[in-house]
């Protein structure tokens, strides 16, 4: 037994599926996992890095039993060596392995209030669901449908894996019959709950039937639909309890809500729908599994300690942290990239899916041993954020040493300030988690270190790496002074009443300014010359910014779910999407100008303008440096200002390479 998570490391046998430890992966997806519509190399090697890092049962995300879909799909006997090998990839380092499988249907709008309610130079319109050409299916294709799942499933078993799951969640096929906001259908799979279960039940005796009685068929459903109060937590029990005495499931995945309430963005709390969960549980013997932002093994260990669940499932913890189990099976916590819940790199970037602060995650085949240095090298480090302390951290595991030279008085560079805002605090595990590798003797740090070419020189290093970020423009209108954005999250406004921010990037840093402001009751008139909002901002994690941070409303009602972790008014922002700055005039009036049509708005009453008008590289250092030293290389910001993930990637591939 384990002495700190006995819990977590007791295993667990559903039929005749092993999990070695309480901990799972859920379904997730990748546009780079898919070949030929079919599972790919790079997928089992991502399989199979987790399978290493001792999770207790992989699920493989999303895939159609019919065509079309643009995820996986399981639509000939093609898929069945391709499934074999992610089996392979999971069973040789003992973890379970289950396929999902789903099917997107309509797509439906999600009805009142809309999710992603994005503000955008057209006024607010509900996101299409409806692609072009889909239609409500007939009785017949239903049933059709019921049998290609069942034909899917049986694939999946001649693969070899361990499990079958149905997805019966989000606002895919089977949630949106499930559920009587969508399913208006007066067939036989429309109306009374049990009208609109009949397609579930259908498609889970046809799995059932196809895997035969060894194999687990599990399914994923939502605790409670918590938006369009069609299928709340009682008539999800119902669903359950049903499901349960038809014995026609093993193990039931339960989340919380759809879209930002499940995947969790930063704003929202950790661990959110423990209560729901755990009221569920009480009512059954089907074991069950949650998925929702469970992020640390102290959480985990206590969701499972007061029998919340029977399987904690932790996804974007190993899409960030491939090996988390096992580091917490050695108690190496300093070891443990921990997710900041950003999604900015994950579901933000689906089809590339990587993590902003683990540039191995996708690259597995590639990266996933590092070969040690053939000649060890002293390399010096100008910057300690995460450009700087990936490289360092990557080269240093090859064998190199690595001294990191920074002016500030902790590492993180930028991520410190793109986590000084209330709802941005998570954002710091990324300067932690590197602060805990260089205090563990990975890699030498001098704080408070300003770097000059002597300094520098004076180490005789065999390599200098100069990682020194950049710096935000300066906007200028007039006379008067704005502010940069580094400036107001610094508190530079924390006294104003009304402040404009200026947003000509269409990412996360004007949304931390506000996010500090509106927290501090300053009101905030958002500008952006783009025609949409935040277009570069990955979406649940914008749709909960508009409601926690904007004050977002409908009609002057607050429709959203209450955030817990952010219970506090704040003053309602307003938004002027395509619209540029003009003049900030002496009695505080701001002139907009629109920048399709030319024509002229004012906002008054503006005591402070903040403009986030992009950055400038820093890289005096490599000038100086330049023919000095035997190798220089600069690197993240200080070559073409972006974000994280190309600094984290840009270290990572040096400190590979060097
Ligand atoms: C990139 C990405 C893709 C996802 N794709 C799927 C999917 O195909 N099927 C599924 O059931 N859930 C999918 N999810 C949701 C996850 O299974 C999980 O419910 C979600 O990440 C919340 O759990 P977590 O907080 O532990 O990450 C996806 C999540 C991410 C981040
Ligand atoms: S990209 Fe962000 S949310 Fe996704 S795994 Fe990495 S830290 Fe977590």
């Amino acid at each position: 037994m384990h002495s700190r998570f006995p819990h977590i490391f007791t295993p667990l046998k559903i039929r005749n599926m092993e999990m070695r430890n309480r901990i799972a992966i859920s379904g997730h997806h990748a546009g780079w996992w898919i070949q030929d519509g079919m599972p790919s190399d790079e997928f089992a090697a991502y399989i199979e890095e987790r399978a290493k890092g001792g999770v207790g049962l992989f699920v493989i995300g999303c895939t159609s039993p019919k065509p079309g879909s643009g995820w996986l799909e399981n639509v000939s006997d093609a898929v069945i060596p391709r499934y074999q090998m992610c089996v392979d990839a999971a069973h040789r380092h003992g973890t379970p392995l289950v396929a999902q499988l789903c099917h997107p249907g309509l797509w439906p709008s999600r009805g009142i209030p809309l999710t992603l309610p994005v503000p955008s130079a057209k006024g607010i319109q509900p996101v299409p669901r409806h692609p072009a050409g889909k239609k409500e299916y007939t009785t017949a294709e239903l049933e059709d449908m019921v049998e290609s799942f069942g034909i899917a499933a049986g694939r999946c078993a001649a693969g070899g894996v361990d499990g079958v799951e149905l997805h019966s969640h989000e606002w895919f096929l089977h949630s949106s019959i499930l559920n009587p906001m969508w399913n208006v259908r007066t067939d036989k799979y429309g109306g009374s709950l049990e009208n609109r279960m009949r397609f579930m039940v259908e498609t889970l005796t046809a799995m059932r039937n196809a895997v035969g009685p060894d194999l687990v068929v599990g399914v994923r459903l939502k605790a409670d639909d918590m938006e369009q109060r069609g299928n709340d937590a009682d008539e999800m029990a119902k669903v359950i309890a049903s499901l349960e005495a038809q014995k026609l499931v093993d193990y039931v995945l339960l989340t919380g809500g759809d879209a930002r309430l499940h995947h969790g963005p930063m704003p929202r709390a950790e661990n959110e729908w423990l209560p729901i969960v755990a009221e569920h549980k009480a009512k059954t013997t089907l074991p069950i599994f949650h998925a929702g932002r469970i992020m640390t093994a102290e959480s985990a260990e206590l969701a499972l300690a007061e029998g919340a669940m029977d399987v904690v499932v932790m996804t974007k913890a190993h899409i960030a942290e491939p090996h988390f189990v096992k580091k917490v099976f050695e108690n190496r916590m300093e070891d443990i990239r921990y997710c900041t819940r950003c999604l900015q790199g994950c579901h933000g970037k689906m089809e590339l899916m990587s993590c902003v602060y683990n540039p191995l995650t996708s690259r597995e085949l590639e990266w996933a041993s590092t070969p040690a240095a053939s000649v060890k090298k002293k390399i010096v480090i100008v910057g300690g954020g995460p450009a700087g302390c990936e490289a360092a951290l990557t080269a240093a595991g090859r064998g190199h040493e690595v001294i990191v030279l920074e002016r500030g008085t902790e590492l993180g560079g930028q991520v410190l300030t793109g986590s000084n805002s209330p709802t941005r605090k998570p954002w710091r595990n990324i300067a932690e988690f590197y602060q805990r590798q260089a205090a563990k003797g990975v890699f030498q740090v001098r704080l408070q270190t300003e770097a000059t070419a002597e300094t520098v020189l004076a180490e005789n290093p065999d390599a200098v790496i100069i990682a020194t970020g950049s710096a935000p423009n300066r906007f200028c209108t007039g006379s008067r002074t704005t502010t940069t954005v580094h400036e107001a999250i610094e508190g530079a406004l924390d006294h104003a009443k009304r402040v404009l921010i200026l947003d000509r990037e269409g990412f996360m840093r004007p949304w931390v300014v506000a996010d500090r402001l509106t927290a501090l009751g300053i009101e905030v008139v958002f500008v952006t010359p783009l025609l949409k909002l935040s277009p570069q901002a990955e979406g649940w994690t914008l749709d909960e910014l508009l409601r926690t941070v904007g004050g977002y409303t409908v009609e002057g009602k607050d429709v959203s779910v209450p955030n817990p972790a952010h219970p506090e008014k704040r003053p309602p922002m307003t938004f002027q999407v395509g619209f540029e700055v003009g003049s900030w005039l002496e009695d505080n009036t701001v002139i907009l100008r629109d920048v399709q049509r030319g024509t002229e708005i004012t906002v008054s009453d503006i005591d402070g303008i903040v403009a986030a008008v992009g950055s400038s590289s820093v890289n005096d250092l490599a000038d100086n440096l330049r023919g000095k030293v035997p190798e220089l290389h600069v690197i993240g910001d200080a070559v073409a200002p972006a974000n994280v993930e190309n600094a984290t990637y840009q270290g990572a591939r040096l400190g590979r390479e060097i």
